[in-house]
């Protein structure tokens, strides 16, 4: 969904003659048109659709790793399963993951498709950062006792953990970018959390980012 697919064209144009030495990830699950309601969501129309017009702008035959962006809440989590797996024995895609659900959702998932001998999801492509620590509670937890490989995302508060509170509005993309306002990160100990990695960083001489992400 990121513009709208245009992400997977460049990247698609990008990996031109690497294919083969890259491990390409991509998403699906938000409507893509608006005009077609079944241009999203996780029902197997959708899956097949949207997972061929994927492969179709990066120009492969086959992605590593496919991911279902959120929970669907319309579609039963075993018609999801399903249409996936068969998506893995069709060669179109190598492995299976998920992004960003609660944790009851994510065992509910693992259980449906060891109970019907469907894939497994792999991963977990959560939001974590020093800002947003909820996935410590059961998330994360979870995926280390099933072995699911987790893929935080925004692990530098897009961008806020890189430079002093003050200074966050420097670039272009965080002056435009509406979803780091969303999320509470200038909010409760937002502020002194930034002002402990700018003194950490001071501390070690290394940058904010670095402290950060470790
Ligand atoms: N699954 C989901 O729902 C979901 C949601 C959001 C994002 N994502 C994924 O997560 C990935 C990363 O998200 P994000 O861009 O928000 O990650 P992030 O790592 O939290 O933020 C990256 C931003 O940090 C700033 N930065 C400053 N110094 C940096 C440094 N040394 N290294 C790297 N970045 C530095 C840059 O912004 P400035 O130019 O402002 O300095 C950069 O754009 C994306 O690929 C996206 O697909 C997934």
């Amino acid at each position: 969904m990121y513009s709208r697919g245009e992400s997977e064209r460049v990247l698609g144009e990008a990996l031109e003659g690497h294919r083969e030495e890259s491990v390409v990830a991509t998403k699906g699950f938000f409507q893509m048109d608006d005009d077609d309601p079944s241009s999203g969501g996780l029902s197997r129309k959708a899956i097949e659709q949207e997972l061929d017009a994927s492969l179709d702008r990066l120009g492969m035959d086959t992605v590593d790793l496919y991911q279902i962006h959120r929970w669907d809440y319309d579609t039963p989590v075993e018609e999801t399963l399903r249409a996936l797996d068969d998506a893995v024995r069709r060669e179109k895609v190598r492995y299976i993951g998920a992004s960003s659900m609660w944790t009851h959702q994510f065992a509910d998932a693992l259980h449906a498709s060891d109970r019907l001998g469907l894939e497994r999801f792999q991963t977990m492509q959560n939001h974590y950062n020093l800002l947003y620590r909820e996935e410590e509670r059961e998330m994360l937890p979870y995926c280390q006792q099933e072995d699911v490989g987790v893929i935080p995302w925004s692990p530098l508060a897009r961008g806020y953990l890189t430079r002093p509170h003050e200074e966050y509005d420097a670039t272009t993309r965080s002056e435009t970018d509406d979803y780091a306002r969303e999320h509470p990160y200038f909010e409760g100990g937002g502020r002194e959390i930034n002002e402990r990695v700018e003194e950490l960083a001071d501390e070690y001489g290394v940058t904010m980012a670095q402290v950060g992400l470790a």
